[in-house]
């Protein structure tokens, strides 16, 4: 069975969509299979990677059509994605969509999940099927409370926050977070990213950010014995 692992904070714009997209990078350079899908309503991944016009997303499957192997794009990252669209979710999908991970039609080791940043069906859904929740938290209030909300609605599960060094406000972490080895430091290049396909670590592997995702794939899959 795949590990499934959901980026999560309720605050919008904490990083999730980056380190969903950088997280499966690092993970393939470590050798896994990975799939990476987006449940965010935004679908700003989707749109980043250029995959904004694909006949069949997400939502056909989440309202039951069978999925074959061609649905599948493997994206020039090596990694598998699958589009989305902005259609909101029905509670109801909830169900389907922990059958659809068990019949993927490949075996993968890692399934990441792009999260919403509202407290929608989609979020919970992502949240209910995950083996681990990964929360990135920056020193903030914004970021400290969207975290606690996911802590909230998921009290039950495995949850490690990440250090992400932006919009500092108050200068201390959450210190009643378990965090996984890797603080994110703030980056030129996650905006530079955007205007391409390509994830942070793919568009400088030498940089400061590139290693520190790596050193976060790395804890991650710690985590989960995949490593
Ligand atoms: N490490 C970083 N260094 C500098 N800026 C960053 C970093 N991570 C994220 N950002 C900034 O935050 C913005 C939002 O990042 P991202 O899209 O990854 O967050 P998100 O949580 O997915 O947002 P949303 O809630 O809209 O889905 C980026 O466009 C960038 O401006
Ligand atoms: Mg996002």
């Amino acid at each position: 069975m795949s590990k499934i692992v959901a980026i999560a904070n309720v605050a919008g714009g904490t990083g999730k969509t980056t380190t969903a997209h950088a997280l499966a990078v690092a993970c393939v350079e470590y050798g896994k299979k990975v799939l990476l899908l987006d449940l965010a309503v935004s679908t700003s991944l989707t749109f980043q990677l250029g995959l904004e016009n694909e006949r069949t997303t997400l939502t056909d499957f989440l309202q039951g059509a069978p999925i074959n192997e061609s649905q599948i794009r493997t994206v020039a990252e090596r990694f598998d994605f699958i589009p989305s669209n902005s259609r909101i979710s029905s509670a109801h999908e909830i169900n389907i969509f922990s059958k659809f991970l068990e019949i993927l039609p490949k075996e993968y080791d890692l399934v990441l999940l792009d999260t919403p940043s509202t407290i929608d069906p989609r979020l919970v859904m992502a949240l209910d099927v995950s083996d681990l929740i990964l929360i990135p938290v920056s020193p903030n209030l914004h970021s400290i409370r969207g975290a606690n909300q996911v802590r909230k609605i998921a009290p039950d599960k495995s949850i490690f926050g990440f250090k992400v060094e932006m919009r500092s406000d108050a200068n201390t972490w959450d210190d009643s977070m378990e965090y996984l080895d890797a603080l994110i430091p703030e980056s030129e290049l996650v905006d530079s990213a955007l205007t391409d396909t390509s994830s942070v670590i793919t568009l400088n592997n030498q940089s400061e950010i590139a290693s520190a995702y790596r050193e976060l794939a790395y804890s991650l899959l710690e985590k989960l014995e995949l490593i």
